[in-house]
């Protein structure tokens, strides 16, 4: 069955691996959104499967939606951080893929009757009120992914025509992931011994997830995966 995606932040990271391994699936139309188009150049040289095309035109319902532009970074301690600061994680991070999911609403339901479309908020480990790792100074960044966490949770509760979550994708190998390194060294933390998956492992595993959360269809996930 013909599948139509959007992937934000698809020119790099995560994002970049999630439009890779949608185009490699068969009949899948991967609309990729990049913020500047001279960055996304890599993007028409990835293999594509059979009937399967990069970007749309007419689009009329979409079956995934999967929310990974992100940013992160330190800010000063909490206690004397302005509210501008936290302002532009929170905006970046969970206004923006609060706004991304009230535009394409409209466009979910009318997925096809046999299945459910799915809305995939990329989120961290860094939002967990469980974890809070804060031995890094990244208030700002977990305050934006808990928040993102809540209003993603309540909108699944409110619209259960349609499947949405929050997924940690953990450890990615990406620029973000890179800096957040820099930072801990430079900090004195020693996090070498961490690991890192690369984005496109990390999608085929998202992929998964996406496939086995399908309750209305028989998988179509390539079982090599
Ligand atoms: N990497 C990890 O270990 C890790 C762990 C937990 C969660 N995550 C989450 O995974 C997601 C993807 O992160 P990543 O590691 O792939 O990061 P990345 O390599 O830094 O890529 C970030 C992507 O987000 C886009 N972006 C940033 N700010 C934006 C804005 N204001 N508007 C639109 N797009 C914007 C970037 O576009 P430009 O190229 O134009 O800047 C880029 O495509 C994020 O939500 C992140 O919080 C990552």
């Amino acid at each position: 069955m013909p599948t139509t995606i959007l992937i934000t932040g698809g020119n790099r990271g995560l994002g970049k691996g999630l439009v890779a391994t949608y185009l490699s699936t068969p009949n899948t139309t991967v609309i990729a959104t990049v913020r500047d188009p001279s960055k996304s150049e890599s993007l028409s040289t990835l293999p594509k499967a059979s009937g399967s095309s990069l970007f749309s035109h007419n689009l009329g319902a979409l079956d995934i939606v999967i929310a990974s532009a992100g940013i992160s970074g330190p800010t000063h301690s909490l206690a004397e951080a302005p509210v501008s600061e936290l302002q532009k994680y929170i905006d970046v991070n969970a206004y923006g893929p609060f706004e991304l999911f009230k535009a394409v609403h409209p466009l979910l339901p009318s997925s096809s009757a046999e299945k459910k479309a799915k809305f995939v908020y990329i989120s961290s480990a860094g939002g967990s009120l469980s974890a809070m790792y804060n031995f890094m100074p990244i208030p700002a960044y977990g305050a934006s992914k808990a928040l993102a966490n809540f209003l993603f949770k309540w909108l699944a509760l409110d619209n259960k025509d349609m499947i949405i979550w929050a997924q940690n994708p953990g450890n990615v190998d990406t620029d973000m992931a890179r800096d957040g390194l820099d930072l801990a060294k430079s900090l004195g933390f020693d996090l070498s011994s961490l690991s890192f998956t690369s984005p496109e492992e990390t999608a085929r595993a998202i992929k998964k997830v996406v496939c086995v959360l399908e309750f209305r269809r028989r998988c179509e996930c390539d079982r090599s995966d």
